[in-house]
């Protein structure tokens, strides 16, 4: 099985590494990787069931490192359903894993807000998810595992510890819906305030398959998402994903730290 190849090779570059947190990191989170003490890195393309090549701004990487001394897996680059129609293009990675011990994924992304109240540069807290995409990546699998209760998806108690992470670092963190769209184009301004009705606060590209994917493995689940612009309709901001990479990038050092005081509050917890 393509998982326990890429097992193998993990421990073959990481011999003792046990982490129990694996961060998945989306447009403009990438920032988390440069604080990583001995970290050994490995590139998608070696670990076998790893997404192939990705959309730029993700570099496709598997780091294993230490993070104000708790080790932490940190996963560079996801692939989106947009790529070629399948949602589960980051279950192979997850599995492995899952496999090599994680408890607790926390994810990241870009979004956009649907909240003038929420404006580019805001970090919110997924509260929980519309899967608008109406894909699944546990479609094909077989039992009765599949059938996954996705209350309490984005784990309540590990909400309440990011909050406090954040208030902890004087940095202001909104929570919301977050609205799955599978893209790649951006919405129409009739879509947008659909979701509005739908009681969502951000909409995105991603992080709604992956959520699926570690509910299923057994997995907690925090998402955050750093809001690159405000929904179509509710700016004349012209949209593309080269402003969602720049803005991004703008407020790439706050959300680092961020990500870092969070993960560095749910390692003293999940050990
Ligand atoms: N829509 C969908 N995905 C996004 C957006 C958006 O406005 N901004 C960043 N990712």
């Amino acid at each position: 099985m393509s998982q326990d190849a890429a097992l193998e090779r993990i421990r073959a570059v990481a011999p003792t590494s046990r982490p129990r947190i694996a961060v998945l990191l989306g447009s403009g989170w990438g920032g988390l990787t440069q604080q990583l003490a001995d970290a050994q890195r490995l590139r998608y393309a070696e670990l076998p069931g790893f997404p192939g090549a990705g959309v730029a701004g993700h570099a496709g990487e598997l780091w294993l490192g230490r993070l104000a001394g708790r080790e932490v897996a940190v996963l560079s680059g996801r692939r989106h359903t947009y790529e070629d129609g399948s949602a589960d293009g980051m279950k192979g990675a997850l599995c492995t894993l899952r496999a090599l011990g994680i408890q607790v994924l926390v994810q990241t992304n870009a979004a956009g807000s649907l909240d003038p109240a929420m404006p580019a540069g805001s970090l919110m807290l997924i509260s929980d998810h519309l899967n608008l995409a109406q894909r699944s990546p546990l479609v094909g699998e077989a039992g009765s595992g599949r059938f996954v209760d996705m209350v309490d998806a984005y784990n309540p108690a590990l909400r309440q510890v990011a909050h406090a992470a954040a208030a902890r670092g004087g940095i202001a963190l909104h929570e919301g819906v977050y609205a799955w769209m599978l893209g790649p184009q951006f919405e129409t301004p009739a879509e947008i305030r659909m979701l509005r009705t739908l009681g969502a606060r951000a909409v995105g590209m991603s992080t709604v398959p992956e959520t699926i994917i570690a509910r299923w493995l057994g997995l907690r689940v925090l998402s955050l998402s750093l809001v690159t612009n405000l929904a179509a309709g509710l700016s004349d901001e012209q949209l593309s994903h080269a402003h969602t990479l720049a803005m991004a990038e703008a407020a790439g050092e706050r959300a680092g730290m961020l990500l870092s005081a969070v993960v560095q509050a749910l390692a003293e917890r999940v050990g």
